[in-house]
């Protein structure tokens, strides 16, 4: 099959990046009958990294498959901020992981981290594990839900506590691109009913594990960005929000109460 004909099929079933996409497939396939077979599940509606089995993140090639959550552009911005947070040689704990995307770019580009993805999906875990094999250093993935897999002796250790957790409103998914709404598992989207319930266990939790310095990043939308930093502050962490116009991205950002947001900025305290 050409390029061409092959971008057409993929314009004819609503792709809006067909002539890339076509490209992407066209270097993915090792036979025809191959290429064929991955047009039929994109026409579909099967995300194109599922079916290619990587997806790009942070500059970085994670691998993905199908029943696993596709890393999102959008989280670059939680990627940034905990890159910028962090302290040498810093502990680093990713919850709701999914194929541990933030993690190994976290991983990748800081010095001497030693990192910890959690997940309470069988299929995310292994996706994990297989990703942060990569990296040379200290890297592990668990499966459970949120901590409680976490080794106790990290208890008030961590330095950044980063999740993207499913945060959509039960009554939201339904609205969702046919991509995340068929072919990602409902339990990396729903986030209950006004789409905070595991934010707000997440936010719960993590006084027991940070560092007296440590930062709990959290993946959020601009409208949901105030009720997530209020439920960080219900729990005595002060917040503050940072928000990207670009990558159409928010992230909520809690720490201690007792430490101010300016030792916060400037790593004091490490
Ligand atoms: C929105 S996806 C994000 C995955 C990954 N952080 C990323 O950005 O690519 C949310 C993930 O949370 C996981 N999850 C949902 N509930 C969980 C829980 N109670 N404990 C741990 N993980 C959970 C899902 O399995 C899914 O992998």
């Amino acid at each position: 099959m050409g390029r061409a004909t092959l971008a057409e099929r993929l314009r004819i079933a609503g792709c809006v990046f067909a002539d890339d996409e076509a490209e992407l497939l066209l270097t993915a396939a090792t036979t025809p009958e191959e290429l064929e077979q991955m047009v039929r599940h994109r026409v579909r509606g099967v995300p194109l990294e599922q079916i290619v089995g990587w997806a790009e993140f942070g500059g970085l090639r994670i691998a993905v498959a199908p029943g696993v959550f596709v890393p999102r552009r959008r989280t670059e911005l939680l990627l940034q901020q905990a890159l910028l947070l962090a302290p040498p040689q810093p502990i680093v704990v990713e919850l709701c992981c999914g194929s541990a995307a933030l993690t190994v770019a976290v991983a990748s580009t800081l010095q001497d981290v030693e990192v910890y993805a959690t997940d309470i999906d069988t299929a995310a875990v292994q996706w994990a594990r297989r990703n942060l094999s990569r990296l040379s250093g200290s890297a592990v993935a668990l499966e459970g839900d949120l901590y409680e897999p976490l080794p106790h002796s990290l208890a008030g250790r961590v330095d950044l506590l980063l999740a993207n957790a499913p945060y959509v409103p039960t009554g939201s998914i339904e609205l969702l691109p046919r991509e995340a709404r068929l072919y990602e598992p409902r339990l990396a989207l729903d986030g209950g009913a006004d789409g905070l319930d595991i934010v707000r266990r997440i936010v719960a939790g993590a006084k027991r594990w940070l560092a007296a310095n440590g930062q709990l990043l959290v993946e959020t939308t601009n409208g949901q960005a105030s009720a997530t930093t209020a439920a960080f502050e219900r729990d005595g962490l002060a917040s503050r929000s940072v928000t990207s116009d670009e990558l159409d991205a928010t992230v909520a950002i809690g720490w201690l109460a007792n430490v101010t947001s300016q030792d916060k900025q400037s790593g004091a305290g490490h």
